[in-house]
């Protein structure tokens, strides 16, 4: 029972950790375009500043630490299970993924503007094609 409702925690802690990954590169695309200093820069740097702050970095921690409660409640040996270490490459990518855009964020805020709009368009969906190699391999729990 206390497994399933971490599971449950778990779960709603990814969507809002997913909700931030797939948004902020949408501010990007758009903060692209604002004026240095403009009105448009700075409430572009407010939002992305709460997006960040408020829900992905607590979002983040929520999902290590429920996933990591979850392993160590489960009594299968999970770490060695393909499925598992597929589905932890594809969080790696996530994390990596948050870091440069929380590092993104910064530079945004500096005034400066390193990728193109067509750079933030083009990369948006990747944290989705991790989800759903993420999610799959967890709901198949395959070569097992
Ligand atoms: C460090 C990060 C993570 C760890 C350690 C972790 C670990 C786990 C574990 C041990 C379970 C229980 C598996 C079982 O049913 O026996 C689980 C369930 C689940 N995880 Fe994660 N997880 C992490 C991140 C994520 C992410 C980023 C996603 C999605 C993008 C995700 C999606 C899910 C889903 C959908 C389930 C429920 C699967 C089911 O009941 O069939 N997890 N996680």
């Amino acid at each position: 029972m206390l497994f399933n409702v971490i599971k449950g925690l778990h779960i709603l802690a990814v969507i809002a950790w997913m909700a931030g990954l797939l948004y902020m590169p949408r501010l990007f695309t758009y903060h692209t375009r604002a004026v240095v200093g403009s009105d448009m820069d700075e409430t572009f740097k407010t939002m992305e500043q709460k997006l960040l702050g408020i829900i992905m970095n607590p979002a983040l921690f929520v999902v290590v630490i429920l996933g990591g409660t979850l392993i160590y409640f489960d009594t299968t040996a999970i770490l060695a299970t393909p499925w598992m270490v597929v589905k932890l490459l594809g969080v790696a990518f996530l994390v990596f993924w948050h870091m440069f855009l929380a590092r993104s964020r910064r530079r945004f805020a500096a005034g400066e503007r390193v990728h193109s709009e067509r750079f933030w368009r083009m990369t948006n969906e990747l944290p989705f094609i991790a989800a759903i190699i993420i999610v799959l391999s967890v709901t198949t729990k395959w070569g097992v």
